[in-house]
């Protein structure tokens, strides 16, 4: 049921609940409204020519399946070192990271010290078929070559056609949600 009139469906809402656009505040509901989206983490890592760099993000999000290759984004900060490595790069690997890799999502977050080189020393790496840092251990990495990328005021949206994908035996990803790290659990109920 949409409130007349208002910007938001109300649903059963508490108004007291429900923050628009010229409120003060709505930039930090909008942070903890999107707190609350569990999702997983990842470290996007580039190499080449504009230099090595990674950072932690939790903003990747799958394209389609079903272009010329598949495809991907991600959005990755106009200030980040890693945002102009990997538009001079021209690729990047999204290294989708296992339920025992908070330590290294820690790490490329800057939460363990600003030196960026030395990020890499702390894990194992290897180079892609594109040359790019893969994480040894990580639950899913996708070896992407940069398709576009748009400058949206703060951040690079950073789209990329996967060029090849490697899977580990270990399918838990991490989870980062309400600040916090996690990890899924099944629900019984019907299964699907
Ligand atoms: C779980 C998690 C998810 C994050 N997701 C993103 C993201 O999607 N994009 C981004 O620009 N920064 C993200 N950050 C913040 C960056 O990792 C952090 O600010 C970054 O390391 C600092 O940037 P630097 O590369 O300039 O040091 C995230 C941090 C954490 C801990």
């Amino acid at each position: 049921m949409m409130n007349s009139g208002a910007r938001f469906p109300m649903w059963n809402w508490n108004a007291s609940s429900i923050w628009g656009d010229g409120m003060d505040d709505l930039r930090a509901h909008f942070l903890e409204g999107m707190s609350r989206a569990a999702t997983f983490v990842a470290v996007a890592t580039t190499d080449g020519d504009g230099g090595r760099a990674g950072v932690t993000i939790s903003s990747l999000t799958s394209v389609s399946a079903d272009g010329d290759q598949p495809s991907l984004l991600a959005c990755i900060h106009h200030q980040s070192p890693a945002a102009a490595a990997i538009l001079r790069n021209r690729a990047f690997c999204a290294n989708l990271l296992a339920e025992d890799q908070q330590g290294v999502s820690d790490l490329f977050a800057g939460r363990a010290g600003s030196d960026h080189a030395a990020r890499f020393d702390r894990a194992e790496w290897e180079a892609g078929a594109l040359g790019q840092p893969v994480l040894a251990g990580a639950t899913a990495v996708f070896e992407c070559r940069l398709a576009t990328a748009l400058l949206w005021e703060t951040h690079h949206i950073i789209v990329g056609r996967v060029h090849s994908v490697r899977l580990s035996d270990h399918p838990a990803a991490l989870l980062y949600g309400q600040r916090a790290y996690r990890r899924a659990v099944h629900l019984p109920g019907r299964e699907v």
